[in-house]
C-alpha cells in the first residue's frame, strides 16, 4: 500500500486483493472449516494453501492484511478485544513475572490480571495512566500494558516518554489502542511491542459484532501470537470477519464525524452548570490535550462528564431522543453509559461516558441541550 495515501484512501483499499476480471472488489466470506488437501501435505504444493480454518483462512487473511496496513505492522485477529488482550497477557507472563497495568483502564483487563494472573503467581502492579512510571514501578517488569486514552476516564499516557523507559527497564510494552484506533494513534511507531485493540468499537463501528486484534512488528512475536490463537482457538467466524472488513472502508469517515460531534458536544457541556469533570482529550484546556496533541492524529468520539446523581443520568437519557443508553462505544449511534452501574470503575454515581455517533451535529447539540434542560435548575 502507498504510504503517502491519506487515511480515507488507505481504509477503503486496505486488504483488497489485486483486481481480477469477474471477481468482487472485496470477496465475500468463505464458510469452511477444512479445505481440500487434494493429496498434498498440509499447505499444498507450495506450502501456502489453507488447510484448516483455525490455523488460517482466506477471509481472516484479508482482514489481517488490512489491519497490518493501517497499523504498519502485522496483525493477528481474535474473537473479541478481551481475547486479544488475554492472548498478550497469558502468552507473555509466567509465574514470578511482573505485570504493570493501568489502574484506570478497562476494568475487565484489571479483573483478568488480578484474578487469573495474580492467582497464578504473577505480580500485578497498577499505576494511573498518567503515571508516575518510576524506576521502582518498572523494576523487574516483564510486561507493561498501557491504555490511552484510558477507558472510561480518558486520561492520556505519554507514549514517547513511557515506552522507551519501560523497554529500557527490560519490559515488553503493549498499548490498548481501542479508544484511539490505529487511525488516531499508532503505538508501533512509538516502539510498542504490541498494539492491541477491541475492534468491537470504532474500528467496525456498527455495534453488530465482537472482534479484536493485536499488531506487532517483531516476527517472533507474530509467530507466538498465531500459535497462541491456533492452540486456544479464540478466532472469529468468517461472517464477523468479513463484516469487519466491509466496515473498515468507512472508518475514516465515521471517525471524522464522531470527533467533530464529540468536540461540539464537549463545548456545549463545558458551559453547563449541571456538568462537572468534563473530559475530552481533543478539547483545548483538557488536562490531556497537550500530550494527546503530540501523539494522536485525531481524537475520536468518546468523552466523559459527571452529572449530579445516578437519577440525574436517568432523567437526562429519558429526555433525549437521540442518545441511547448502551454500553460499548465507537458506533454510529450516540450512546450514553453510566459507568458506575457496572461496578468495575472508580467513578461517581453520575459519571457518564458518552460516545458521539455519526448523527448530524446540529441535531445532537439540540438534543443534548434538551436533555440537560430536563435536569432542572442547578445551583452553582
Ligand atoms: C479499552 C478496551 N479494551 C478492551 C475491551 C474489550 O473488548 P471486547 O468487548 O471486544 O472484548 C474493551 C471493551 O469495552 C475496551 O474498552
Amino acid at each position: 500500500m502507498n504510504e503517502n495515501w491519506g487515511d480515507g484512501t488507505r481504509a477503503v483499499h486496505a486488504g483488497l486483493p489485486a483486481p481480477h476480471p469477474g471477481a468482487p472488489l472485496l470477496p465475500g466470506p468463505v464458510f469452511a472449516a477444512p479445505y481440500h488437501l487434494a493429496g498434498y501435505p498440509p499447505g499444498g504444493p507450495d506450502g501456502t494453501a489453507d488447510a484448516y480454518a483455525r490455523n488460517s483462512n482466506p477471509t481472516l487473511g484479508r482482514y489481517e492484511e488490512a489491519l497490518g496496513q493501517l497499523e504498519r505492522g502485522d496483525a493477528v485477529v481474535f474473537a473479541s478485544g478481551m481475547a486479544a488482550v488475554s492472548a498478550v497477557l497469558l502468552d507473555t507472563l509466567v509465574p514470578g513475572d511482573v505485570l504493570v497495568l493501568p489502574s484506570d483502564g478497562y476494568y475487565v483487563t484489571r479483573v483478568l490480571a488480578r484474578e487469573v494472573l495474580g492467582a497464578r503467581g504473577v505480580e500485578v502492579r497498577e499505576v494511573p495512566t498518567t503515571g508516575p512510571y518510576s524506576a521502582e514501578l518498572l523494576a523487574g517488569a516483564r510486561l507493561v500494558l498501557l491504555e490511552t486514552p484510558a477507558n472510561p476516564g480518558l486520561d492520556v499516557c505519554d507514549l514517547a516518554a513511557v515506552i522507551p523507559a519501560a523497554r529500557a527497564a527490560g519490559a515488553l510494552v503493549g498499548v490498548d489502542n481501542t479508544t484511539a484506533t490505529p487511525l488516531g494513534q499508532r503505538p508501533l511507531d512509538f516502539g510498542a511491542d504490541f498494539s492491541i485493540s477491541s475492534d468491537t468499537k470504532a474500528m467496525t463501528g456498527h455495534g453488530d459484532l465482537l472482534l479484536g486484534h493485536v499488531a506487532v512488528t517483531d516476527p517472533a512475536l507474530l509467530e507466538r501470537l498465531r500459535a497462541w490463537r491456533t492452540r486456544t482457538g479464540g478466532l472469529p467466524g468468517p461472517f464477523e470477519t468479513w463484516l469487519a472488513h466491509r466496515s473498515l472502508g468507512t472508518v475514516d469517515l465515521r471517525l471524522t464525524r464522531q470527533a467533530a460531534n464529540a468536540l461540539a458536544l464537549a463545548d456545549l457541556l463545558a458551559d453547563r452548570r449541571e456538568v462537572t469533570d468534563l473530559r475530552y482529550p481533543g478539547r483545548p484546556g483538557d488536562p490531556a490535550h497537550a500530550t494527546a496533541s503530540r501523539q494522536m492524529r485525531r481524537f475520536g468520539g468518546v468523552l466523559s462528564f459527571t452529572l449530579p446523581s445516578a437519577e440525574a443520568v436517568d432523567r437526562f437519557v429519558a429526555a433525549s431522543a437521540l442518545m441511547v443508553s448502551a454500553t460499548s462505544f465507537g458506533g454510529l449511534h450516540t450512546t450514553v453509559d453510566r459507568r458506575a452501574q457496572w461496578g468495575g470503575d472508580v467513578v461517581p454515581a453520575g459519571f457518564v461516558r458518552l460516545s458521539a455517533g455519526c448523527e448530524d451535529t446540529v441535531d445532537l447539540l439540540a438534543d443534548l441541550a434538551t436533555a440537560l434542560d430536563a435536569l432542572g435548575p442547578t445551583p452553582r
